[in-house]
């Protein structure tokens, strides 16, 4: 097994380079490049991600492979080709914007595929493979890694573009979780380098509810979380390169708790008392000191209109279920 990852990154490494090399050199990549120029991607940022263009043909990388004697059946295997009805390979990348995914030690192992227009899907994604598992990986982590550890803090974004935007405008502690909701997988991988995030995801992120999951899942297990509210219905993306990196640092420094953003959460939504209880006794039981939990337990009481005893009494028989 080690060595069929050993040859996939391998494999993976090699396409990423055909690919970067057709984006930055070849005359079919000029509408790919305009793209990039117009959403503000200088050439060292495409550089630093090492973004790619996969041609509209069928088997562009199929004969690239090929004349890199790169068997089918494991391009297949890692997602690049398509085995088509009658066990014809074709590339499973056309037409699109390349972004290599790597994992943490910065070895190759996945794409994400964008269209250069608003045709859908807009994102195609390697799927499962020995090398690939969205829930463990967080995309721009190799980069970001260094810059976690010195601010102390991890930003996690949901998209490729809000992350390459971010590195570019020098907030280098940012993350993607590439759309999905956090996992358990995610958040140990992330503690390895720290366990203070702050959550920036899209103003529009339809699963709330899913997010929400996510978040309590890191404090769970002993992450101390904030959100960031961005403003005007933008991704992180959109945000900075609007008003830059001053601006975005000033909106980190808003981030609020976990708890706190769930409550003004409810207040906005409505709800009956019991079940906006329910949904905060995790937060509460998940803090890990005596004085937060009793500040904690205090504005759950003010924003509910409850007693602070009622509130201290729900926590303990929540604490004895669990345990
Ligand atoms: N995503 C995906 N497949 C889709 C849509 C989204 O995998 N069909 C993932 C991508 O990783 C994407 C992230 O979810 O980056 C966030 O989605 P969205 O906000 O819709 O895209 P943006 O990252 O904002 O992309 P862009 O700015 O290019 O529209
Ligand atoms: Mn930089
Ligand atoms: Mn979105
Ligand atoms: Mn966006
Ligand atoms: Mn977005």
């Amino acid at each position: 097994r080690a060595w069929l990852e050993e040859q996939a990154w391998e494999i993976n490494a090699m396409v990423r380079d055909f690919y970067h090399h057709i984006l930055t050199h070849r005359p079919e990549a000029s509408e790919a490049r305009s793209y990039l120029e117009k959403r503000g991607v200088s050439r060292h940022t495409q550089g630093i991600f090492q973004l790619g263009y996969a041609p509209p043909g069928w088997d562009t990388l199929l004969q690239f492979l090929a004349s890199r004697n790169c068997p089918s059946q494991r391009a297949v295997e890692l997602g690049l080709l398509i085995r088509g009805e009658r066990g014809k390979p074709y590339d499973r990348f056309r037409n699109r914007l390349i972004f290599p995914i790597c994992n943490a030690q910065g070895r190759v192992v996945g794409f994400g595929g964008r269209v250069l227009d608003d045709s859908q899907p807009k994102y195609l994604n390697t799927p499962e493979t020995i090398v690939f598992n969205k829930g463990q990986l967080l995309f721009g982590l190799h980069l970001a890694r260094a810059a976690i550890r010195e601010q102390g803090y991890a930003i996690i974004m949901e998209g490729y573009m809000d992350v390459i935007t971010a590195h570019q405008h020098g907030i280098h502690n940012a993350v993607a979780s590439l759309g999905t909701s956090l996992t358990a997988e995610q958040g140990h991988l992330l503690s390895r380098y720290t366990k203070d995030v702050v959550i920036a995801y899209d103003a529009d992120t339809a699963g709330v509810a899913a997010t929400i999951r996510g978040l309590d899942l890191l404090q769970q297990l002993g992450f101390r979380v904030r959100v960031v509210t961005i403003p005007e219905g933008k991704d992180p993306d959109e945000y900075i390169r609007q008003h830059g990196r001053g601006k975005w640092q000033q909106l980190v420094e808003t981030a609020t708790s976990l708890l706190d953003y769930k409550l003004s959460r409810a207040a906005k939504k409505g709800g009956d008392t019991a079940s906006l209880l329910a949904q905060v006794l995790p937060n509460l039981a998940a803090m890990p000191g005596e004085v937060e939990r009793e500040e904690g337990i205090k504005r759950v009481a003010a924003r509910l209109s409850l007693s602070w005893e009622a509130v201290r009494d729900a926590l303990q028989r929540f604490s004895k279920n669990l345990g």
